[in-house]
Order: structure tokens, then sequence, then C-alpha cells
């Protein structure tokens, strides 16, 4: 039998980094100093002045609502939140100990063969149905599955934020946790490039429906190294009980190289803007309590142990963990929460795709053997 050839890992081990794929005008991500913008808009601005609906509206449909267009797609959200009734049946049989990022793929799933996407002229129609339902598919699912509670999704004509937060707790939420939330769902809704809204965008060339679309880009964003960090960055910083107890243990891990989750980019390489941002509220949402103020105090020491030590700065997911336990967000929402937000930028990338299309299919470097002799089946060790 050949020998394999040598440049196994080349490219798989680049993981593509730096090299450009196609083309978008949704965002810039860290290029020539200009930080992150969604079609040319600063996320400091965004998120300072923004309600995530005329976020999602721009993304969408390319460029700010005025009031009237924002009235009606807030009228299109609203109106997807009552899930039908076969999609709540569906999920009310997802068992509690699922991931809810399983819950959320398979609620968009079922929801593309209940209603699926005939023609992309629906396109519109259907993103704004996604974005609107999402966080009821994740909520029905998660008050059934561990409060035994068959919440209604279609009560309350609150924001999509303090929406959100009502159907997790059942009370309209303070306001100051309401615009959290709307500056999270902000930070979170577009990222270029990134591994879910590749994987959609793939899909998209293939000529596939939206749902399709976005159930794999659920699929991407599940993953550890992608969303997954703001869930896995909670659980790493609740382990400590004290700041000093935390740089003990950092310490130690980078001594045994294991990554610190919600640190590092793959394309910003000094800092991510939209980490200030969510710290400012993980600060501000922690004060008065103290045990959300030694939480927020771990995380920044945390922070500096890893700035000393690897010169590796805080990621959007990082400071998203002490800011949403403040806000009595449970850890495995975290990110189904990212996937609520980022469904607006997923769809608008899917558009792009389908308006400038070409099936994308790049080659491999093989590495296996030149030839291999058949072998019958009793022959075979
Ligand atoms: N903890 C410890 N070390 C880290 C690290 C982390 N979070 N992130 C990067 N490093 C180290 C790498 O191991 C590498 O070290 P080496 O040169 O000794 O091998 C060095 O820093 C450079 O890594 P880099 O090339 O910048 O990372 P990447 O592009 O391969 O990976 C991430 C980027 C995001 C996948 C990586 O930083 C990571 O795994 N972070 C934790 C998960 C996370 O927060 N993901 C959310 C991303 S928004």
């Amino acid at each position: 039998m050949a020998e394999a050839t040598s440049n196994a890992g080349k490219i798989g081990g680049a993981g593509l980094r730096g090299q450009s794929a196609g083309e978008t005008s949704l965002s810039t991500v860290g290029k020539d100093g200009v930080g992150l913008t969604y079609r040319g808009y600063p996320i400091e601005v965004l998120a300072e002045n923004a309600s995530f609906e005329e976020v999602a509206y721009m993304l969408l449909r390319g460029k700010l609502p005025n009031r009237a267009e924002l009235h009606s797609f807030r009228d299109e959200l609203i109106n997807a939140r009552e899930l039908p009734a076969a999609l709540r049946a569906v999920l009310e049989l997802i068992p509690r100990d699922a991931h809810p990022m399983d819950a959320i793929r398979t609620g968009v799933s079922m929801l593309g063969s209940y209603d699926p996407e005939h023609s992309f002229a629906e396109q519109q129609k259907i993103a704004a149905r996604l974005v609107g339902a999402l966080p009821s598919i994740l909520l029905y699912w998660y008050r059934f599955s561990h409060d035994g509670k068959r919440i209604e999704t279609a009560t309350n004509d609150g924001s999509h934020a303090g929406n959100f937060l009502y159907l997790l707790h059942d009370r309209v939420p303070s306001e100051a946790h309401a615009a959290a939330m709307n500056a999270s769902l902000i930070l979170y809704a577009e990222h270029e490039f990134n591994a879910s809204t590749f994987t959609a965008r793939v899909c998209a060339s293939t000529l596939s429906d939206l749902y399709s679309c976005v159930t794999g880009a659920i699929g991407s964003l599940r993953g550890p190294l992608h969303g997954g960090a703001n869930e896995a960055a909670m659980e790493m910083l609740e382990r400590f009980d004290s700041p000093d107890a935390g740089e003990m243990e950092i310490l130690r891990m980078l001594a045994a190289k294991e990554k610190i989750m919600g640190f590092g980019h793959p394309v910003y390489r000094s800092a991510d803007p939209r980490s200030p941002i969510i710290q400012s509220w993980a600060e501000r949402l922690s004060k008065g309590d103290a045990k959300r103020e030694q939480l927020y105090a771990i995380a920044r020491r945390v922070e500096q142990v890893m700035g000393r030590e690897k010169k590796l700065f805080p990621n959007a997911d990082y400071y998203h963990a002490p800011a949403y336990r403040a806000m009595g967000i449970p850890t495995k929402l975290f990110t189904p929460i990212f996937a609520c937000s980022r469904v607006s930028g997923w769809c608008a990338h899917v558009f792009e795709q389908r308006a400038n299309n070409r099936i994308i299919r790049p080659s491999a470097d093989y590495t296996g053997p030149a030839s291999a002799e058949w072998v019958e089946i009793g022959l075979r060790s």
C-alpha cells in the first residue's frame, strides 16, 4: 500500500484563517482598524442607541427603518411569537436533559416542514418569523421541561429583549435588565464569516431553503469553540470562590496548556470591541448584590491574569457570563440566546449569498494512500 502524502493538516490545521471566502456588505470585523460595524454603523453606536428590532431590520432589509417600517416589523416579530400547536407538541417530546440548542435546532426544522419556504420571494417573511419565533421555541421547551409549565408565548407585546426575560421569569423585567438584554442581542447579531454564518452560506449556496440554512448554523454555533464559550466561561468562573482562588487555578490551567474559555479570537488580535460594552453592563447589573459582585470581581481578576500571562483579551462571550447571571438567566440558555440574536445575521447572509450565488465547493489536499487493493471481506484483518 502506498504511503500517505506528507502535508496532513496543512489546510485543516490553519482553519482557513486569514483567507477571504467571499464578499459581504453586512459587517466589518476588525478590518483596517475600523473595528466592528454593521452596514457601516459602529457596534458602540448601535449598542448605545438602537433597539435589537432596528438592528435586525437593518441587517435583513438593508437600511435603518423609519417609524412606520419599524412599527410593522415589530408586529411581524410579535405575530411570530405564537407557536403552532404541532410545534408545541414536538417541543414537549424533547427531554429535559437535552441541550437547549437541540431544542431550537429541532424547533426550527419542524417549523420548516410546517410552513415551508416555497420560493425565495418569501424569504423576508420567513426571516421575520424565525427571529420572532426563536425565543418562543426555546422558552416554551425550557419552561415545559424544567418547570412543567405550558407558557403562553404570545401574551406579551413588549420589546424582543424584554419579551425574552418575560417568558423566562413570568414577570416584566426591570428597565436595566431589558436594556442589558437589548444590548446583548445587538452585540451578537452579526459577525461576518464566523463558523455558523459560513455554515448558513454554504447551505444557501446549494439553493436550499432558509430553515435548513438556519438549522445547520445552529449546529455550528453549538460547539464550545464558537457560541458555547459563554457557557463554558460561566462554568469555569463559578468554580472559583474568590479572585485569589481564580488566579491560582488559571495559572495552573495555563501551565497545563488548557484553553481558558472566553479569551482569544480567531480574527481580533488585541481586543474584541464587544467586550467592554457587555463588561460595563455586567458591572452595572452586579452592583448591590454580594454574590454577583464577587462573581464580577473574579471575572476581572481572571481577565488581568490572562492579560499579564498570555496577552490574551476577553472576547464577547466572557462578560456575558456575569451579565446573564445577574439577569437570572440559567447557564444552559446562554448559547441559545446567542442563536436568538444571530439568526438575524444568518438570514441576512443567506439573502446576500442568494443574490450573488455560486455553489461553495472548495477542494482539498489529498493525504490518503495513492492506491489501494481490493480485499475480499473474509480475508480482511
Ligand atoms: N486560552 C489559552 N490559550 C489560548 C487561548 C485561550 N482561550 N486562545 C488562544 N490561546 C493560545 C493558543 O493555544 C495559541 O498558543 P500556541 O501558539 O502556544 O499554540 C496562541 O494563544 C494563539 O492562538 P490563536 O491562533 O490566536 O487562536 P486560534 O485562532 O487558533 O483560536 C479561538 C481562536 C477563539 C478558537 C481560541 O482563542 C479559543 O479556543 N478560545 C477559547 C474559546 C472561546 O472563547 N471561543 C469564543 C470565540 S468568540
